[in-house]
C-alpha cells in the first residue's frame, strides 16, 4: 500500500508543470478553495501558519490588480534605462497574463503570530522562516491545482511591488504579498524543464 502511494506521490511531483498559458474557459473557484485549504495543511514554524491568501477571481480585479502591478514594474524599468518600446512591450506581455489567467491567488506572509525579537538578527530569521513555510505551503497548493485538473504558474512579481499589491487588493496591514499564483485551464501540456544530476545538488557527509 505505501509502496503504491510513493509511486503515486513520485509520479505527481515529476508531472506537475508550471503552466503560463490558459485557455479562455471558466474555472471552478471550489477547487482554489480546496487547494488553499490543502496550502496550510504544510508544516510551519512554531506551527504559526503564516501563510495568508487572496483569492482574485473577478475580470475587473484581475485587470486592476494586473494595471498596478503593471505601472510600478513600469517605473522600475525605466529607472533600468530601456527602451519605452521594450518596456512597453514587457509590460502589456505581464498585463495580459495576468488577465488571461482565470484566476490569482496573492500568498502572503505574517509576522503576526512569529516569536517578537528585540535584535535584527533574529527578527529576519523569524522573516525567513515564515517565507519559508510560505514556500510550504505553495508547493501544497500547486500540487492540489494540478491534481485538480488546473494549470498553475508562481509568480515572484509582488515581491518587488508589495505595497501596491496590498493596497491595490486592501490586504491587512500584516499580510506581506510574497507570490502570486495564476491559474487555469492549460493550452497545452508545457515541457518538461530537466533537472540538474542529484550529485550537483547534494552532499553526502558520512
Ligand atoms: C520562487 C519562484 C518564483 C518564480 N517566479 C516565476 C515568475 O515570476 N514567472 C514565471 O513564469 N515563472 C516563475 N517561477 C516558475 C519557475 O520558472 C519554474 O518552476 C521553473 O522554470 C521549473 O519549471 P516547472 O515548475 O515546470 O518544473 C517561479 C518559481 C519559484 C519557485
Amino acid at each position: 500500500m505505501a509502496a503504491v502511494a510513493y509511486e503515486a506521490f513520485r509520479r505527481l511531483v515529476r508531472e506537475r508543470r508550471t503552466v503560463r498559458a490558459y485557455r479562455d474557459e471558466p474555472i471552478d473557484l471550489a477547487a482554489l478553495e480546496r487547494a488553499i485549504e490543502d496550502a496550510c495543511w504544510a508544516p510551519s514554524p512554531h506551527h504559526a501558519q503564516p501563510w495568508r491568501f487572496a483569492l482574485v477571481s473577478s475580470d475587473a480585479a484581475r485587470r486592476s490588480l494586473a494595471e498596478a502591478m503593471g505601472d510600478k514594474w513600469g517605473e522600475d524599468l525605466a529607472g533600468d534605462e530601456l527602451s519605452p518600446r521594450l518596456i512597453a512591450g514587457q509590460i502589456k506581455g505581464s498585463r495580459v497574463r495576468l488577465s488571461r489567467a482565470r484566476a490569482l491567488i496573492v500568498v502572503c506572509s505574517s509576522q503576526r503570530d512569529m516569536d517578537q525579537y528585540p535584535d535584527a538578527r533574529r527578527r529576519q530569521a523569524e522573516r525567513d522562516m515564515a517565507v519559508q513555510g510560505v514556500g510550504a505551503a505553495i508547493q501544497n497548493l500547486l500540487l492540489s491545482v494540478h491534481l485538480q485538473g488546473l494549470g498553475a504558474c508562481w509568480m515572484c512579481a509582488p515581491l518587488f511591488c508589495p505595497d501596491v499589491v496590498q493596497r491595490a487588493l486592501g490586504l491587512p496591514d500584516d499580510w506581506e504579498p510574497q507570490a502570486l499564483i495564476t491559474v487555469g485551464q492549460a493550452v497545452e501540456q508545457p515541457p518538461v524543464p530537466a533537472r540538474r544530476p542529484l550529485d550537483e545538488s547534494m552532499l553526502i557527509r558520512a
